[in-house]
């Protein structure tokens, strides 16, 4: 990220928080928290392995750099990263290039349960079948670290 487009970030940033604290936005405005009362911390790659290959394989990669064919964007270098901002892949929705918060441990695992807290109009598949076990989610979350 340069100068300006940190610039930009930060501008979009306080302008939702603003509305959010005056309750005009709801989504979207998420604190930065990976407090593990909530996120289960300790996870198993290689069962992370086996999740990702049955339910998310399909469509997402685990390569740094994307793969062009693939319905989903690469999630090799998702933790951390800001949503929708893989520059390779070229289909994200509207509703996910405008969210402004990044990958963390509790984002991701909120997401994969229900993605309608924070991107209510995804086309990610998890959309319509959450992943509601928490172990899978806490062993696909140490898989991305
Ligand atoms: C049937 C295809 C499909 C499957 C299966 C699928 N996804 Fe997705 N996923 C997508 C698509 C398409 C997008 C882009 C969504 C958008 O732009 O709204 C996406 C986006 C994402 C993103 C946001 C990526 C970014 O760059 O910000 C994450 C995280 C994600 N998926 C996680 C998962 C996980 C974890 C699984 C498995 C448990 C999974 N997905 C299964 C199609 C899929």
């Amino acid at each position: 990220m340069d100068a300006q487009e940190k610039e930009e970030l930060a501008r979009i940033t306080a302008k939702k928080k603003a509305l959010a604290l005056k309750g005009e936005i709801k989504e979207n405005y998420i604190e930065e928290d990976n407090s593990p009362e909530e996120v289960p911390v300790d996870g198993e790659v290689r069962a992370g392995t086996m999740v990702f290959m049955k339910n998310c394989g399909g469509c997402h990669s685990l390569d740094a750099v994307d793969v062009k064919d693939m319905r989903g964007p690469s999630l090799g270098l998702i933790y951390n990263r800001r949503v929708g901002s893989n520059t390779n892949y070229e289909s994200y929705s509207d509703s996910m290039l405008k969210s402004t918060f990044f990958w963390t441990a509790k984002n991701l695992y909120k997401f994969m349960a229900n993605t309608h807290t924070l991107i209510p109009d995804t086309r990610c598949w998890l959309k319509k079948h959450p992943l509601h076990s928490k172990e899978d989610r806490a062993d696909l979350i140490t898989l991305f670290k």
